[in-house]
């Protein structure tokens, strides 16, 4: 009996995944319109004039939040404002292990946006290359209930996904978006389209980016968008979608030659059609190497006060492409909200887990403790 009923749950999830492929058509440009469709093109949305583009500034930082870095993020990214007094934009693409769930609550409550970056993080790569729909809903719908659980986040304040290492994993991701009310995803690097930068776009039509980490989507998957991750160029021309990544960079000792490499990445974007420029980096980068930090908070001084750039988090750069309102009229809209929450604080351990007998863990949560380990499968640890 538990089989025959095992059986026919794997046949419907299994027959529902299918029923939802279809190959995505070529675009068409005329069906295709804002808000919840657009082509994967460089043209600027609107049809604005480039001098009439906020140019948007997305700084990201990828995997758990702890009690080391949280320092380094509250001394250079709390409190900035942007030059229309609004506050500055951070995303963090969290992953599950590890994470003290108090401080992403502190981050979401001071306005920043907390996005996933999957449960379990594993190696090796070809897991994630490999991905069914059924491990990428374990991954990161489950991910979405977890950390919305821990960190006391309301749960439609969760938009974004980042596969571990910029690993695509084919429709399985954005199927499992579509399907959980996952906004966007900001895995996907181009190294074709950088100048000009190509534009987020959805995934109802067929995309026409560079892959670079195969394999990518090729099935139609309404409304789900795609924040493509725009290379930077290293001293020797080579891409590079996350800044650590870089390969010929200048003297990791001078601020003054990383503040002149920053911003010959940035002006690539500022000085042409301004799609929107990632600073995407890992925090042990920046703490390694203090010159580097020193330069990346002299570049983000300088944005901070121009006029027509905006340091904000992902999900708003979507927001503006759905509706690409000009620089005039974006400086009149009122700042971002959310809505703020507590934290019930509770200290958990040592919390045994089923993926790793050898370690007990702890957790700082926003909620009751759990009775173990959160992990794969078992997201509140029931
Ligand atoms: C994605 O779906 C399309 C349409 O069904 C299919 O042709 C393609 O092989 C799928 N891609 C992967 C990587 O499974
Ligand atoms: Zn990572």
């Amino acid at each position: 009996m538990k089989w025959v009923l095992a059986f026919s749950v794997l046949f419907v999830a299994a027959a529902l995944a299918e029923e939802e492929l279809v190959l995505a058509d070529a675009c068409d440009e005329e069906a295709c319109q804002l808000p919840d469709c657009r082509c994967s093109s460089s043209s600027i949305p609107g049809g604005l004039n480039p001098r009439d583009v906020p140019q948007f500034v997305m700084v990201t930082f990828d995997d758990g939040v702890n009690i080391i870095n949280i320092e380094t993020y509250r001394n250079i990214i709390y409190n900035r404002v942007n030059s229309n007094n609004c506050p500055a934009g951070t995303t963090f693409f969290i992953n599950h292990e590890y994470t003290n769930y108090q401080l992403v609550n502190e981050l979401y409550n001071r306005g920043f946006e907390i996005a996933l970056h999957s449960i379990s993080h594993q190696t090796p790569q070809t897991y994630w290359a490999e991905a069914t729909y059924e491990d990428m809903k374990l991954e990161f719908a489950d991910q979405k209930l977890l950390m919305s659980h821990f960190a006391n986040i309301p749960i439609n304040e969760i938009k974004g996904v980042r596969i571990p290492f910029l690993q695509m994993t084919g429709n399985a991701s954005f199927q499992v978006m579509s399907d959980y009310d996952l906004l966007y995803d900001s895995t996907w690097p181009t190294v074709t389209e950088i100048n000009p930068g190509i534009w987020p776009y959805t995934l109802d039509y067929a995309s026409t980016q560079d892959c670079v980490t195969p394999p990518c989507p090729t099935a139609a998957i309404p409304r789900v968008w795609v924040l493509p991750m725009i290379s930077w160029l290293d001293l020797e021309g080579v891409a590079c979608a996350m800044v650590d990544s870089c390969y010929f960079t200048p003297d990791l000792n001078s601020e003054d030659a990383w503040f002149r490499f920053i911003v010959e990445n940035f002006e690539r974007h500022y000085l042409g059609t301004r799609a929107p420029f990632g600073f995407y980096i890992h925090e042990w980068y920046i703490s390694t190497y203090p010159a580097v930090r020193r330069a990346m908070v002299r570049f983000m001084d300088m944005i901070n006060t121009m006029q027509d750039v905006f340091m904000v988090n992902s999900h708003e750069v979507i927001d503006w492409v759905k509706d690409p309102i000009p620089l005039q009229e974006y400086l009149q809209k009122p700042c971002r909200s959310f809505t703020p929450t507590t934290c019930p604080a509770s200290s958990c351990g040592p919390l045994s887990s089923d993926h790793n007998e050898w370690s007990a863990y702890w957790m700082q949560i926003c909620n009751v403790c759990p009775n173990t380990y959160p992990w794969l499968g078992n997201p509140l640890g029931q």
